[in-house]
């Protein structure tokens, strides 16, 4: 087990910068997922920290040593990438067993630790196999062996499960839940899935244009985001944000006026100085209460029955843009229908201009 520690790490491209000055500590055991959107830096962390880029600035520690001069292989990590990055002349059990030759462990103890791995990720029948034959899905289940065969102390994987089909990736996922109980590494794990960030993460940490918004538990960062960017990267749909403007702020919180029609009250401390100006409303679907005097209204444009859950997707009517609400699965829904909706004055989320969240009140 090891801790991983960041300082004022960066990256620079020529003129252009992919990772503003970082700090990031991250406990020994920890389970940490960065999420963020799709060139926000994520690998370009992940990957300073293995070693595989040369930073612009700053230093990694791995259990108190600085390792930001140390090759990759010295650094006790291992990766799981997002391209898989095999070796495409060796065999899949070559693959797997290569960590455990370049430790000279005998040649019992690898078959023996390639077979275990291999039923693991149901490679059995390819072993013998090259990665150029092999499915996208397959090639990641091989490079995850490769990164796991050997037990590290730190693990890190960059969107590991991608290209899985929805059954192994919920068996993976479950897989990577045991296997950082088992081993108690460290793992810093990126995903796009919200299922993976909210269930695997000791801690999430979202990213956003080569800097970390916002760091915390997941359910803190699902109930209290600090930024409109946070609030979007966390949740499945996404939280709804309309365009409104301040109309008082009072003792019991903020009023806004949504479409300059309807009235909204938020838990939120605006300053004097705001009212009149714009501001994000944020609501998750499932905030929003079917209720006929609600203060949101749409027209169902499509709706989703996913079993348990149901998404009504709602355009025009009462606001600018759409809005996604969450109904009871019994609901009976009719395209083309308009529905009311309300929102408790504590669930909903009120964001300034530059995208920073007002401090919430008691509701
Ligand atoms: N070698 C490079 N030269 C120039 N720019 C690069 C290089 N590598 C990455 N970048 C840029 O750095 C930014 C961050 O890339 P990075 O791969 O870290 O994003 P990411 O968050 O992992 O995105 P994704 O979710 O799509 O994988 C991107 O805009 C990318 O184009
Ligand atoms: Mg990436």
């Amino acid at each position: 087990m090891s801790s991983v520690i960041v300082q004022g790490l960066s990256k620079s491209f020529g003129s252009t910068t992919v990772l503003r000055p970082t700090n990031l500590a991250i406990d020994e055991g920890e389970f940490v997922v960065i999420v963020g959107p799709s060139g926000c830096g994520k690998s370009t962390l992940l990957r300073l920290i293995a070693g595989l880029e040369e930073p612009t600035s700053g230093c990694v520690l791995i259990n108190g040593r600085d390792v930001t001069a140390l090759d990759p292989g010295k650094r006790g990590l291992s990766m799981v990438f997002q391209s898989y990055a095999l070796y495409p002349h060796l065999s899949v059990f070559d693959n797997i067993a290569f960590p455990l030759r370049m430790a000279k462990l005998p040649r019992k103890e690898v078959a023996a630790k390639v077979a275990e791995i291999a039923e693991l990720l149901e490679l059995g029948s390819l072993l013998q196999r090259r990665p150029k034959a092999l499915s996208g899905g397959q090639r990641q289940r091989v490079s995850i062996g490769r990164a796991i065969v050997r037990d590290p102390a730190v693990l890190l994987l960059d969107e590991p499960l991608s290209n899985l089909d929805a059954g192994l990736r919920v068996r993976m996922r479950h897989e990577f839940a045991r296997l950082h109980q088992r081993l108690g590494a460290t793992m810093v794990y990126v995903t796009h899935d919200q299922i993976e960030a909210m269930t695997l993460a000791n801690r999430i940490v979202v990213m956003s244009s080569g800097c970390i918004e916002q760091t915390g538990a997941p359910l803190d960062l699902y109930r209290t985001p600090t930024t409109i960017r946070v609030a979007e990267a966390i949740g499945s749909p996404a939280m709804n944000l309309l365009p409104v403007s301040i109309a008082s702020v009072e003792e019991a919180g903020t009023f806004v006026t949504i479409s300059g029609k309807v009235e909204c009250r938020v838990a939120v401390r605006a300053p004097p100085s705001a009212v009149g100006g714009r501001a994000t409303l944020g609501v998750r679907p499932e905030h929003l209460r079917a209720d006929p005097l609600g203060a949101f209204c749409g027209r169902v444009e499509l709706f989703e029955r996913l079993g348990p859950l149901s998404f009504a997707h709602l355009g025009e009517a009462g606001v600018e843009g759409s809005l996604v609400a969450q109904l009871p699965s019994d609901r009976h829904v009719m395209l083309g229908e308009v529905i009311r909706f309300s929102v408790d004055a504590g669930d909903a989320h009120l964001f300034a201009e530059d995208g920073v969240a007002y401090t919430r009140v008691n509701p």
